[in-house]
């Protein structure tokens, strides 16, 4: 696919990381992303501490980002800002700084859906990009969703939660066993020397191709009011072989639940080009059954680096080079939409 070189600097600041990129078409020339380490001792982000963050991130980042991509600031072509979903104070820092930039310069400053950038990010170097249509599974600690992308505007959503997004499964389950925020790396880990059989959280069956994580917490809140009470060490004896058991077993039901409905979706559409973004595409489990699919079914499978698949701001970058081409402008008097509806991602 042929993408314009344009120089696009990008901000995201939807949650917890201030992230600015410099991207030249589909080419990185800078992805920095400022974490915000603040929200671990608090077990998840909270939304006051995470925009007073972004405030005093927001400016070193954004000049680290300029040093770093070594082209000079009139190079700029426009500035791409992520305007929702997200919390609301954390995007206001960041589109009222990229509006401002954007004004001063008298460049164009581009809003962008954080969701629709998620699996535009499939189109920055270095990996190859995935032939339209396909399917991009999308799942982070804010959303679960499955989408058919014709092209980088015509995008349709085939499935979404009902309630807890994926990641957020994740993390709220760690957090019900005393692990720290966030928690899908954690249970990843302890799941690899784990025994996935050992215990059975099956789950919610939701019909047709949306997910509902929540019974999941619930069943494993019932589990450990079962067991807790008269074993309380549950998790500390035997060097730790419950709790890997137990990460074990929740991770398969999570990842379970996230492979029938794809597996569906691919029924559904006969499309076997699939991409996945969000930071749970890290996890082992399902990188794993993704390969499987590769080698029983034939699809083609897209991960783009870890760094272009959690929060950052070159894939609203590459998102802002696809609409200033064709001709996307934003206004100055735009406001975030915390709650940007998930069908904004389609230009249908
Ligand atoms: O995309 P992301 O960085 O931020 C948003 O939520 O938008 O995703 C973060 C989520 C967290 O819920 C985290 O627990 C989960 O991704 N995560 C993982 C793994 N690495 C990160 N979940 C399961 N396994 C992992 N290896
Ligand atoms: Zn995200």
């Amino acid at each position: 696919m042929n993408i314009p070189p344009h120089i696009i600097l990008s901000i995201e600041s939807s949650c917890d990381d201030t992230s600015v990129s410099i991207v030249r078409g589909s080419e990185v020339l800078t992805n920095i992303v400022a974490t915000q380490s603040i929200h671990t001792e608090f077990g998840g982000v909270v939304p006051e501490l995470a925009s007073r963050a972004h405030q005093s991130n927001i400016v070193p980042t954004i000049i680290l980002a300029i040093k770093e991509a070594g082209i000079r600031v009139d190079e700029i072509d426009a500035v791409a800002y992520t305007n929702g979903p997200g919390l609301s104070g954390s995007l206001l820092v960041g589109s009222s700084f990229a509006k401002s930039w954007a004004w001063s310069k008298q460049i164009p400053a581009i809003p962008v859906n954080h969701m629709r950038a998620h699996i535009l990010a499939h189109f920055l170097k270095p990996d190859p990009s995935p032939v339209f249509p396909f399917l991009c599974l999308t799942v982070s600690g804010g959303h679960t969703q499955i989408v058919r992308v014709n092209s980088p505007s015509e995008m349709l959503l085939l499935g979404t939660t009902l309630d807890d997004a994926a990641g957020e499964a994740f993390d709220k389950v760690a957090k019900l066993v005393g692990l720290d925020y966030p928690g899908g790396p954690l249970i990843d880990k302890y799941a690899s020397v784990g025994d996935s059989n050992a215990f059975v959280f099956s789950g919610s069956k939701i019909e047709g191709l949306n997910f509902s994580f929540s019974g999941l917490k619930t069943q494993v809140l019932r589990f450990l009011e079962k067991i807790m009470p008269s074993n309380p060490n549950f998790f500390n004896v035997n060097n730790g072989k419950n709790l890997n058991d137990f990460c074990a077993s929740v991770q398969l039901s999570i990842i379970s639940m996230l492979m029938e409905k794809l597996c569906l979706a691919v029924e559904h559409t006969g499309i076997k080009e699939i991409a996945i973004a969000g930071g749970v595409s890290a996890n082992t489990c399902l990188r794993d059954a993704l390969k499987q699919k590769e080698k029983d079914d034939n699809w083609v499978i897209h991960i783009p680096p870890l760094s272009l698949c959690t929060d950052n701001a070159a894939m609203v970058g590459i998102t802002g080079v696809f609409d200033f081409e064709e001709g996307g402008r934003g206004e100055l008097n735009d406001v975030p939409s915390p709650r940007l509806p998930d069908l904004n991602i389609a230009c249908l």
